[in-house]
């Protein structure tokens, strides 16, 4: 059976590791192939010889140049929960990721005209060795940081760098044909609605009840 990107070239920077690394093993397993662009060599070869036969590469200049003649072609970036709602990383990381939000929104209908489609990922928690470094200050103590990262997660774990790539996959593939200029948020419920959507269930429900009997026609809550 065909895979779900058969015939696909993908390029994925930051391919030797983590989310990066579990995505590209996804995508040739659904009949991609992959060019590994990242800027550690050797576990770059690693992965590109152990998924086979991939080319490993330092970033991509012209994607969108080559998509456009080929009238083709997906753009998948990088966000974050951070880059949806602040207070989730540092300054600069929710400023850097907000960034990556902006400018997938901005050159999505630009290129739309050329039949390129640009989305966003944005993962919550996922273990990866990212997460094992700063919640453990070691980035190979995967098992720490499976713990800590999940330890308040609504499904009850942390998120799976497989978890992001079924969602790159999804966005990747033709089933997200008209998918463009989106923000594909996989976090469980954990961080960009989490606490809203705790801070509603922790209401009293007679209270709630109450305040929805005294509303007003007119939309405010009559004394
Ligand atoms: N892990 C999470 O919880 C999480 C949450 C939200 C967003 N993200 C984002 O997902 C992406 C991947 O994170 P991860 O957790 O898999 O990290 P990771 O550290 O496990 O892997 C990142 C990979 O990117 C490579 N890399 C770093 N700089 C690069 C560059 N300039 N060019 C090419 N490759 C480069 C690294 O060598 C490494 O192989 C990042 O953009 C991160 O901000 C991760």
């Amino acid at each position: 059976m065909p895979g779900r990107i058969e015939g696909a070239v993908a390029v994925i920077t930051g391919g030797a590791g983590g989310i990066g690394e579990g995505t590209a093993r996804r995508f040739v397993a659904e009949g991609a192939r992959c060019v590994v662009a990242d800027i550690q060599d050797d576990a770059g070869a690693r992965v590109a010889g152990e998924i086979g036969g991939l080319d490993v590469h330092y970033g991509v200049k012209h994607a969108a140049r080559v998509m456009k003649r080929q009238g083709s072609g997906v753009i998948l970036n990088t966000t974050s929960t951070a880059g949806v709602r602040p207070g989730l990383g540092p300054h600069v990381y929710t400023a850097a990721k907000h960034a990556v939000v902006g400018l997938t929104q901005s050159v999505a209908p630009e290129l739309g005209r050329y039949g390129i489609r640009v989305n966003a990922i944005a993962p919550g928690g996922t273990v990866t060795g990212m997460t094992a470094y700063v919640t453990t200050g070691d980035a190979a103590n995967l098992e720490e940081a499976q713990t800590k990262v999940g330890r308040t997660a609504p499904l009850g774990r942390p998120g799976a760098v497989a978890d992001v790539a079924n969602a790159v996959l999804y966005l990747a593939s033709d089933d997200a044909a008209y998918v463009s200029g989106a923000v594909l948020v996989v976090d469980g419920a954990a961080e960009v609605i989490g606490d809203r959507a705790g801070r509603f269930t922790d209401m009293d429900a007679s209270l709630v009840r109450e305040a929805g009997r005294r509303l007003s026609p007119g939309g405010a809550i009559s004394s």
